[in-house]
């Protein structure tokens, strides 16, 4: 590992420290049930230490997690609605469904008139955890997100006058605007904030939060294996805190070279973190996703060049940490990984009604 990529692994666990510590500060502790010690040792092994050490770099979900249930209600109408796209036959959900893992499942997004885009469609799923969104980090937070798809003429190619107009016409959202958002109604950023109460919804408790709550039975023998693999290669170096990512902006090949690997063109997109700051420092890195869910999320990487999840998790030993793992390893980390596929809330979906 070059020097650069040293001190670029060391800068980033500052900030996970620090991030895990504002993330702490700003959930109210009554939301969460006391952490569980396990206390049946006699039949099973004393909790080995890297559990103990993933369970630090870890955090659990809230859960029950609260928002404003009327925003929350009229957001997931806009998100699942085809008159935010110039030609009304997008919505987010089209890229973003929430019954795929919050993505569209393809490499790269199909946008409107069927434009293919160059990037693949990360989860909404847990997204208010990231430190800040889209793989380069343009984005602040869910609410300047959401201005972007909406605008973007590979993606949804409208404006947002024309957004505004268009929900405008419907008295059922011009009400509802009106009773959630009573001092200035139906606004552009209004809907982003209703869109953003939404996404914050979603978020998906899974056997790893029991887990980490204590409950070493909440993984099966294989996943328990796999969990410690993923501490013990060093994968929480860079997934951590409660997203299990979403915390830093980490070079895609930190110690071998992916692109090379990858044997495709560079494209605009492998830039990555370039692109914003136009720093040759930030060349290829991008905002390491969440693993919340990723079982559900593939073809995976920004480039959707993995098409497996065993393939994602080889690649990642070999790029990011320069160790080669065998097949069975491969294998009870995919296992641990299962265990972060999460319940998706019974409201996230649309009511078939609206
Ligand atoms: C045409 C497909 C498409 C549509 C429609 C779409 N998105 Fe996306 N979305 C993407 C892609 C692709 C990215 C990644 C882009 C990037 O990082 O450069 C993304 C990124 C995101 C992210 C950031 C997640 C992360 O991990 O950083 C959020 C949140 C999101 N979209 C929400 C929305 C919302 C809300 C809408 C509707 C207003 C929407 N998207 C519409 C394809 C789409
Ligand atoms: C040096 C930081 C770093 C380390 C260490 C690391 N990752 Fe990653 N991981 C990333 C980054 C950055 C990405 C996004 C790369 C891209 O898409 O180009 C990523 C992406 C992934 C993805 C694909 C997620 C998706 O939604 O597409 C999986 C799966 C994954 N990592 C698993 C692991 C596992 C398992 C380990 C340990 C063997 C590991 N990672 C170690 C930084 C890291």
């Amino acid at each position: 590992m070059s020097l650069r990529s040293s001190l670029k692994l060391l800068g980033a666990l500052g900030a996970v420290t620090l991030g895990a510590a504002s993330l702490e500060a700003c959930h109210n502790p009554r939301e969460r049930p006391p952490a569980r010690e396990y206390t049946e040792p006699s039949t099973h092994p004393a909790t080995p230490p890297e559990l103990r050490r993933l369970r630090a770099s870890l955090q659990a979900l809230p859960d029950p997690v609260e928002f404003d249930q009327r925003k929350m209600v009229l957001g997931r109408r806009l998100f699942h609605d085809t008159a935010l796209s110039v030609d009304n036959t997008l919505s987010c959900a089209s890229c973003h469904a929430i019954n795929q893992g919050g993505t569209d499942r393809r490499r790269t997004s199909l946008g409107v008139r069927g434009q293919v885009g160059g990037i693949n469609s990360p989860t909404v799923l847990n997204a208010r955890y990231h430190f800040v969104q889209f793989w380069d980090g343009r984005a602040a937070d869910l609410r300047a997100q959401a201005a972007g798809p909406v605008a973007n003429p590979v993606e949804m190619g409208n404006t947002w006058p024309n957004v505004v107009a268009t929900l405008s016409r419907s008295p059922d959202y011009v009400a509802a605007f009106r009773e959630s958002y009573p001092s200035d109604g139906l606004t552009e950023a209004n809907v982003r904030d209703a869109i953003a109460v939404y996404e914050e919804a979603l978020v998906t408790p899974a056997p790893l939060d029991r887990f980490l709550r204590g409950d070493d039975r909440a993984l099966n023998d294989e996943q328990r294996e796999g969990a410690v693999l993923f501490e013990s290669v060093g994968c929480t170096t860079c997934h951590n805190g409660i997203a299990v990512g979403g915390t830093s902006f980490q070079r895609m090949g930190a110690v071998r070279d992916y692109f090379a690997l990858r044997g495709t063109p560079l494209t605009p997109e492998d830039a990555g973190r370039f692109n914003v700051t136009h720093r040759e420092a930030d060349r290829h890195f991008f905002k390491v996703p969440t693993l919340r869910n990723v079982a559900e999320t593939g073809p995976w990487f920004h480039d959707g060049h993995a098409t497996t999840l065993e393939d994602a998790v080889r690649t990642m030993a070999a790029v990011q940490l320069g160790r080669d793992l065998d097949a069975a390893q491969v294998q009870r980390i995919v296992a641990f990984l299962r265990a972060m596929t999460g319940t998706i809330p019974a409201y996230a979906a649309l009511p078939p009604s609206t």
